[in-house]
């Protein structure tokens, strides 16, 4: 059985790694993947660094996609998949959350009648601004396979009435923050280089659209981090759009007080994570592995896919109001609780590869 898998954004390298690395565990078995980089994220950082540490192998095919609007994006990422997906000719074409490197890798797929595998399916914000949820209600409409993390995101689907092919298997980030947790404890030095004590610093990150796009939202999460940095040190990953951002609209120096460093390798993150007192973000992944590090999360969102973390007290959410956020990080006041486990068990990759391997769709053009 052939998978071609594609990705293209930071997230989906991190994923892919829990995929990738079962596969390999079963080599020999006739399984092989094919792993397709759109280029959507191309700077070190942002990509070559995550197949290094997390041991993926490097891409057959780079596609060296990138920018532009999300139209222009997806076209020339539906174009160059079509191409890729006719000569490899799949048994499956594996995909990974919500972005545009998803949705170009979906619509190339289906027009071509290849079964599709969605991994992270069913996530809603409820949000149709964002295009992270046009992404994914399209790719999972397309996919044969929904491949639901949470039990929250099976009952989104019931309600769209799609219930064919829907099957959970736990987050495959929790597989790979299981397998790195000890990997990651030998990045302590990270620490002490950016002089920071365990417990002792507010780790952030800023990347959504909808804030950063936003003179006046990436503005509010800009005081709210200068405000909090007057009384403990802030730390500030900062990831390429929001760096463009910043200085497009003139909001750099207001961060001033705050740590801005380029983005890190996953290690290090899970480090900073790991040692924040708190932490304050925008992004998805981020909420899931605070809650796995049971840290507590300020969201500078107004809804949340990962509405687990929320019911579990881990997680608020405050939108961009500057004063909201720094009280949430001052009192994160709710009842923490550490006896659920809602994203599985650490082993979602091996459900989604028997899943894979016995489904009719793949069997039948085998
Ligand atoms: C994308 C995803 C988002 C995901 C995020 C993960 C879409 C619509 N959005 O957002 O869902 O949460 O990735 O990080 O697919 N850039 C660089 N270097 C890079 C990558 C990006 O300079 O390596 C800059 C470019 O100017 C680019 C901008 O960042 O135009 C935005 O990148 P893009 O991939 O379009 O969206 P993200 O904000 O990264
Ligand atoms: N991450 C990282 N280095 C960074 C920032 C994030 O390795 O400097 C990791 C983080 O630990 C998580 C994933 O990237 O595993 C989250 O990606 P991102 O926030 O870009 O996207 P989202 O999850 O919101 O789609």
């Amino acid at each position: 059985m052939k998978i071609v898998t594609v990705v293209g954004a930071r997230p989906q390298f991190i994923k892919a790694a829990a995929v990738s690395r079962a596969v390999l565990a079963r080599s020999g078995s006739g399984l092989v993947e094919v792993l397709v980089h759109t280029g959507q994220h191309y700077d070190k950082m942002m990509s070559d660094v995550f197949f290094e540490e997390l041991g993926i192998n490097a891409p057959a095919h780079n596609l060296a996609i990138a920018g532009g609007g999300h139209g222009a994006m997806t076209g020339r990422m539906l174009e160059a998949l079509e191409r890729v997906f006719i000569d490899e000719r799949p048994d499956w074409v594996l995909i990974y959350g919500d972005t545009n490197s998803t949705l170009a890798a979906a619509l190339a797929a289906s027009k071509l009648h290849i079964p599709i595998a969605h991994v992270e399916a069913g996530l809603r914000s409820f949000n149709m601004r964002m295009p992270e949820e046009v992404n994914r209600i399209v790719a999972d409409r397309l996919s044969t396979l929904l491949l639901c993390p949470t039990e929250a995101s099976i009952s989104n689907l019931r309600r769209e009435g799609v219930t064919d092919g829907v099957h959970l298997v736990g987050d495959v980030m929790y597989d790979v923050a299981l397998h790195f947790a000890h990997a990651a404890d030998e990045h302590h030095a990270l620490l002490s280089q950016l002089g920071l004590r365990p417990k002792g610093f507010v780790l952030a990150t800023c990347h959504r659209a909808e804030t950063t796009d936003d003179p006046a939202q990436l503005a509010g999460v800009v005081d709210g981090l200068a405000d909090i940095a007057r009384h403990q040190p802030v730390v500030l990953p900062i990831h390429p759009r929001t760096r463009a951002k910043l200085t497009e609209f003139g909001l750099m120096d207001r961060l001033a007080g705050v740590q801005l460093i380029e983005p890190v390798s996953y290690l290090d993150m899970v480090t900073l994570e790991k040692n924040a007192a708190v932490i304050v973000t925008d992004s998805g992944g981020i909420q899931k592995e605070a809650f796995f590090y049971r840290v507590p999360c300020v969201t500078t969102r107004r809804e949340t896919e990962w509405v687990e973390t929320v019911d579990a007290g881990w997680n608020v959410l405050v939108g961009t109001d500057s004063k909201a956020m720094v009280a949430a990080v001052e009192s994160h006041a709710s009842q923490q609780r550490f006896d659920v486990q809602p994203y599985g068990d650490g082993d979602a990759a091996n459900r989604i590869l028997d899943l894979l391997r016995v489904h009719p769709a793949a069997t039948r053009r085998q």
